[in-house]
């Protein structure tokens, strides 16, 4: 070497210690958590509704209409509540240079589940500060360990759900990486034991409950030998206890493209991924459905869940005064998870039917994302009326 990187080399081992110390801690955390929360147990579930930004608030609406009125007798009742938590916009964080408020953050520990609209992350050039996105932020804090997603496009013989690792990986550490000079820069990925048999657990219990005869472990094991293969090795050794069940492995760059191999693509039905893939991977399932805009995601942990559009605000659409437009399936499709994770499979399934009806069998309003289509409002009204409740 020709020049001297004492101090760089100092400094980042100096930010290497601080986030090594961080993640121990965390794992410290994760071994000691506790069984899931029992729904059924308690006096009253408060579901937290948090807008969001850009087509936020409109979908978000929409999805706590449908609510509302499938869980009438239960409001009226006092075992569940609708509250709304406010600040969670991009103008309240920015200028708290906050991801998530610590006063948002209160209000949110003290609800059960959350119903959030999608949130803006500021990227470089944009008028906000560079603040973390506060959906990762969020599921860090309330340690939503699964993301799950379902894609499903029945025409196409496609019944997908997705088992998204959603705290470690590439995201545990995300805005702590290191520019070591200015012409060297490091990320870090982290994978831990209990982290991945909890994903694990989750997809292989669910295909079992579910009566799914196949799980894909999806990594790139083969490169990023140290992190993706801790990964494997815990869901391979997690597969041997459901011998009733097909487990396959693949790495992520061939997954993706047989994702689009209309022969090989009806076999498979639950994927265990770590986060990374696991986010862009769903992306590209959500398409074959009708985009992003029709998908709804399951943030799990074992106190606290979040139930979210897989897609961002789109702020163009309100630019361009396209908002009343914008779909609400995916806050309709998230809302089908929520209730199903608090026990009211019999809603859940009826929202569903009714959401599979508009979107696929019937198909008489069709949304856009534009004025050739139908409104946000009249798609929900829609939906609504299909509902056998
Ligand atoms: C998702 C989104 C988020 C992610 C963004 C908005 C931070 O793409 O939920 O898939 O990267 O996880
Ligand atoms: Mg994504």
């Amino acid at each position: 070497m020709n020049r001297n990187y004492d101090e760089n080399i100092k400094a980042a081992v100096a930010k290497f210690e601080e986030m090594l110390r961080g993640q121990l801690e965390r794992n410290e955390k994760i071994c000691a958590s506790k069984d899931f929360i029992d729904y059924a147990a308690l006096d009253k579930i408060i579901i937290g509704v948090c807008g969001g930004d850009g087509i936020g608030p409109r979908i978000t609406a929409s999805a706590r209409r449908v609510l509302e009125y499938l869980l009438a007798d239960e409001v009226a009742a006092g075992k569940v509540e609708f509250r709304d938590i406010e600040g969670l916009t991009i103008e309240n964080r920015a200028a708290h240079n906050q991801a998530i408020p610590d006063d948002v953050m209160e209000e949110l520990y003290k609800c059960h589940v959350i119903l959030k609209g999608p949130t803006t992350t500021p990227r470089a050039g944009d008028p906000w500060p560079n603040i973390e996105s506060a959906n990762v932020m969020m599921r860090k804090k309330l340690d939503l360990f699964a993301n799950v997603r379902p894609v499903k496009v029945p025409e196409k013989g496609i019944d997908w759900t997705f088992f998204r690792e959603n705290t470690e990986g590439s995201y545990a550490v995300g805005s702590q990486g290191i520019n070591v000079t200015d012409e060297v820069a490091c990320d870090f990925c982290i994978t831990t034991t209990e982290g991945t048999e909890r994903i694990a657990r989750l997809a292989y219990e669910y295909a079992r409950k579910n009566k799914k005869d196949h799980v894909s472990i999806v990594t790139k094991a083969n490169i990023i030998k140290t992190t993706d293969g801790k990964f494997l090795r815990i869901c391979e050794e997690m597969a041997k206890e459901y011998p009733e069940i097909r487990t396959t492995e693949w790495f992520i760059d061939i997954m993706t493209a047989k994702l689009v191999d209309e022969k090989r693509r009806t076999d498979f039905k639950v994927f265990v991924l770590p986060n990374l893939y696991g986010d862009i991977i769903t992306d590209e399932a959500a398409e074959f459905q009708g985009g992003v805009g029709t998908a709804g995601s399951a943030n799990i942990g074992k106190r606290y869940a979040m139930f979210e559009a897989i897609h961002g605000s789109a702020p163009r659409m309100v630019t361009e005064g396209r908002d009343i437009y914008a779909d609400p399936c995916s806050m309709l499709r998230a809302s089908v998870l929520l209730l199903s994770h608090i026990g009211y499979q019999r809603e859940a399934d009826a929202l569903e039917a009714a959401l599979d009806f508009c979107m696929f069998e019937d198909a008489a309003l069709k949304m856009t994302g534009r004025d050739t289509g139908a409104t946000c409002d009249a798609f929900t009204e829609y939906v609504m009326a299909n509902i056998k409740k």
